[in-house]
């Protein structure tokens, strides 16, 4: 019996702006592509050159017998810049319809397909406010230029792409789309880059594809009903859906959950936006089994696509029933498709897929048309060109096309409007069960918050402690205010002492021994006594108020990173650590510092190079040089490089190619000028800071942060050694230090400089765990008030951490660190460096402290 489809199907194939117009350098994935660290495979560039060649490809694709086309308009080419529209761009997308008209194929026009323009991104992009009325503004000027030939409009591909993003990195351990280094991917540096490149910063810059969470999940409807509103208006009669990327759910045992957890994220939420639609725009690649614990892998031997998902062509079909089941609309299957260099295969999958969707149009699906993904190889965005879906391969070099037999498969079927005898859907292999079609997400109930009240909030900008509310919910703080929410909420009385954010230590030194709890004479511990030590005073200084530490250096290799990994995933307490790897200095006789007998770095800058690469390779993210030396250590050092300039420039490369911070032992003035040079990120000391320098200082004040370490100089003067250790010289030293900073700090601050407290704790007349007291050091000798010295250790702190637009101040939606003192630190700052006064010390929204 012929498998029919109904009159007026629509066969076609479909495209994306970006994958194949080419030079759409306005737009923001053009700005990923190029970003420093990028995880692009390859870059767009000229794409496959349809921008141009759109006339002959048209005509191609109408050859083959498909009847219609799906394209995407592209909104960083017809608004260039925010409220400048090109002409040009507008009559290109209409010759695009005019010519689609002419080979007999309908026109889908979708109006956004990922890319946006750059400008979006510096107004918040698809986290930002004005969003969706920006869009529908677009979407009034598209809809005109088009003519009436357009009867049918998809909003937004895939409004979903960035919740099911999250879930697919989410699960990276068994199922990484191939091409990406999962390391660049998460490393953040990227995204500044890209950023930068849209006029913006990380914070602000929100793709498409990174809009999955609430927040964006509100946008994204938002701006699909404000488009459909304006079309409604502009071109009455044209048809509006969004399309959503669907995998088959299913389910292994204990899966249901999950499975229904996905299926809430990526099609339920989304109901309340498709109301009101005309169809509904389904796109589907695969089926996804759900364990307890989210996704599973597809059982053994299963064959995968190019993409690594499953070969499931009757995937599709089962996806289409579902929809159905729960939305009165038509059903257009806007993309499905294999990828893969066997295009065999590529029929085997188009007629399974189509068998499966004639038997549910039999059973009473809607479904009114199928545009096969993707009409010719393109650019798979992350991918690159390596991925190909499409029917019609293309030979980039020359921009040739090459049809393959795929396309005539699929014009046949068009053309005949009927599957050809004998093909037929198969059930999946793998005994996984479908998700029962009513089963309802229930998501967990929400964890307590916790209210502090009776408090006096010090938020960290440095103005006054007020009485407030703080709520906290999970990881951060949710509220502040004269009385926030109760509801489901542990309440802490306060007993009318300063809530704060936790202090930031900016030169801090772990494996440094000595701390308040345990004195060791000297610096070198055995390596098993040494990482114990590490750990055991990062949760001494967390007991101090400290939940971030930017580490100055290691005795130890891979100590700090392997300590910050544990403290990240819970496994003991401690600060946020920027971690770091052994301190270094070129080889010298009589090393300075005893580093522990770990691998020598040679001199000249392919060995300092190597030695930065080095520390990415184990995971460190700061590195720290003594570009001069120390004279507390060997009298006149302080004023000696250590380094030559081109071993700190290659440096400096290095840092930046592999995304990581510099920084920098810089007593002489020379040395903190080839530090700025290079890039250092952080300086330490300054001490001997010229005019030059303090001007190269002030010129970089965004880029850099100095700690002056006074607390070690204090340290010093104060000590009373034992009668075998001679600490002449170093008192003098210090001495001199101390009445050099004490000029030197107030005219830094002078300049907008941005300075941190941070002493150097971790000697043995200088113990970690004392670090506050650089807070009262800071009153005493630089002319700071206390508020002004906790806002340094806070708000100052948290960008130090690279994290300034969400830690070290108390503020909504900033993460919360924060400690409960009784008494005021802004009246006396030294009440911080007793322990006993830090009655709750929260971090990441948990008590490491909690209130009695
Ligand atoms: C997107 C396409 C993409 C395809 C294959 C969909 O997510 O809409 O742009 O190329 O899947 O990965």
């Amino acid at each position: 019996m012929h498998k029919n489809f109904p009159a007026g199907f629509l066969w076609g194939a479909a495209t994306a702006a970006h994958q194949v117009e080419g030079g759409n350098d306005n737009c923001d994935t053009w700005a990923e592509e190029w970003a420093e660290g990028s995880p692009y495979a390859d870059k767009s560039g000229d794409a496959i050159d349809h921008y141009r060649r759109f006339r002959d490809d048209i005509a191609l694709l109408a050859s083959f017998g498909l009847k219609a086309y799906r394209f995407s308009i592209e909104w960083a080419r017809v608004e260039p810049r925010e409220g400048e529209f090109s002409d040009e761009a507008l009559a290109h997308y209409r010759a695009v319809v005019d010519a689609c008209v002419e080979h007999g194929l309908e026109p889908l026009v979708t109006l956004h397909h990922f890319t946006s323009p750059k400008w979006l991104m510096a107004l918040g992009g698809w986290k930002g406010e004005r969003t969706p009325a920006l869009f529908a503004r677009y979407v009034e000027r598209v809809m005109p230029a088009l003519g009436p030939a357009v009867k049918r409009v998809i909003t937004l591909n895939e409004c979903n792409i960035g919740v099911l993003l999250q879930g697919m990195f989410a699960q990276l351990g068994f199922v990484p789309p191939i091409g990406v280094d999962v390391k660049s991917w998460r490393a953040p540096g990227w995204r500044n880059s890209a950023a930068e490149a849209c006029g913006t910063d990380a914070a602000t810059y929100c793709a498409f594809q990174m809009a999955g969470d609430e927040r964006g999940v509100a946008v994204i409807s938002a701006a699909h009903i404000a488009a459909r509103a304006v079309i409604r208006r502009v071109a009455p009669g044209v048809q509006v859906g969004l399309s959503l990327a669907l995998s088959q759910p299913q389910v292994a045992p204990g899966g249901e959950q999950q499975a229904a957890k996905m299926w809430h994220g990526n099609f339920r939420q989304w109901l309340p936006a498709i109301d009101g639609d005309d169809f509904f725009a389904l796109q589907n690649y695969t089926r996804e089994i759900y364990g307890p614990d989210g996704q599973v892998a597809p059982p053994e031997g299963v064959e995968t696509t190019g993409m690594r998902y499953e070969f499931a062509p009757q995937a599709v079909a089962s996806v289409a029933r579902r929809v159905a089941h729960e939305l009165k609309l038509p059903i257009l299957i806007t993309e499905n498709g294999y990828s893969g260099s066997d295009d065999t295969r590529r029929i085997a999958f188009i007629g399974q897929a189509l068998a499966g969707l004639h038997a549910a149009i039999e059973d009473g699906v809607p479904l009114i048309g199928y545009t096969y993904w993707t009409a010719f190889d393109n650019f798979e965005w992350v991918f690159g060109y390596a991925v190909r879906f499409g029917l019609v391969a293309v030979d980039r070099a020359t921009q040739q096309r090459l049809p393959k037999p795929s396309a005539t498969f699929l014009g046949d079927i068009a053309r005949r409007n009927a599957l050809p005898d004998g093909i037929t859907t198969h059930p999946q292999p793998g005994t996984s069960e479908e998700l029962a079609m009513d089963h309802r997400y229930t998501p967990p109930a929400a964890e307590p918050g916790v209210v502090f009240t009776n408090v006096r909030v010090f938020d960290g900008s440095g103005s006054a402690p007020f009485a407030a509310e703080l709520r906290v919910d999970g990881r951060r703080i949710t509220a502040i205010g004269q009385s926030v929410s109760h509801d489901n909420a542990r309440v802490i009385d306060g007993r009318g002492g300063v809530l704060m954010p936790g202090l930031t230590e900016a030169h801090a030194h772990l494996t440094w021994p000595t701390s308040v709890e345990k004195f060791v004479p000297g610096m070198s511990l055995p390596p098993e006594e040494l990482t114990l030590t590490a750990a055991r005073n990062a949760r001494i200084l967390l007991d101090h108020g400290f939940t971030s530490a930017y580490s100055a250096g290691a005795l130890g290799k891979r100590i700090e990173p392997a300590l910050k990994d544990m403290i990240d995933s819970g496994g003991m307490p401690g600060p946020r650590l920027i971690a770091s790897s052994v301190e270094r200095e070129p080889p010298m006789e009589g090393s300075l510092l005893d580093p522990g007998k770990v691998d020598e770095h040679g001199a000249g800058p392919a060995n300092v190079a190597a030695f930065v690469k080095g520390c990415k390779d184990i995971g460190a993210k700061a590195v720290k040089f003594l570009i001069s030396g120390e004279s507390a250590l060997k009298p006149g050092a302080s004023l000696e490089l250590l380094y030559t300039e081109e071993e700190l420039m290659a440096a400096g490369a290095a840092a930046r190619e592999h995304d990581l911070w510099l920084t920098g032992h810089a007593h002489a003035a020379d040395a903190v000028k080839l530090g700025l040079k290079a890039g250092f990120r952080v300086l330490y000391h300054c001490t001997y800071a010229d005019e030059e320098a303090l001007d190269m200082l002030e010129a970089a004040k965004d880029e850099v942060f100095v700690a002056p370490s006074i607390g070690i100089i204090q340290a010093t003067l104060d000590a009373t050694p034992p009668p075998h250790f001679d600490m002449t010289h170093m008192k003098q030293d210090a001495a001199l230090v101390l009445e050099t900073q004490k000029a030197l700090v107030p005219e830094l601050r002078r300049r907008g400089v941005r300075l941190l407290p941070g002493g150097d704790y971790g000697f043995p007349f200088n113990p970690n765990g004392r670090n506050a007291r650089d807070l009262e050091l800071w009153v005493q000798h630089f002319g700071y008030t206390p508020a002004e010295a906790l806002h340094a250790a806070t708000a100052l702190g948290g960008q130090i951490m690279g994290m300034g637009d969400e830690l070290g101040q108390l503020k909504e939606g900033f993460l919360a660190d924060l400690l409960l003192v009784d008494g005021d630190p802004t009246e006396n700052v030294a009440i911080l460096q007793n322990k006993h006064h830090l009655k709750a010390i929260m971090k990441d929204g948990r008590f490491h402290k909690s209130p009695a």
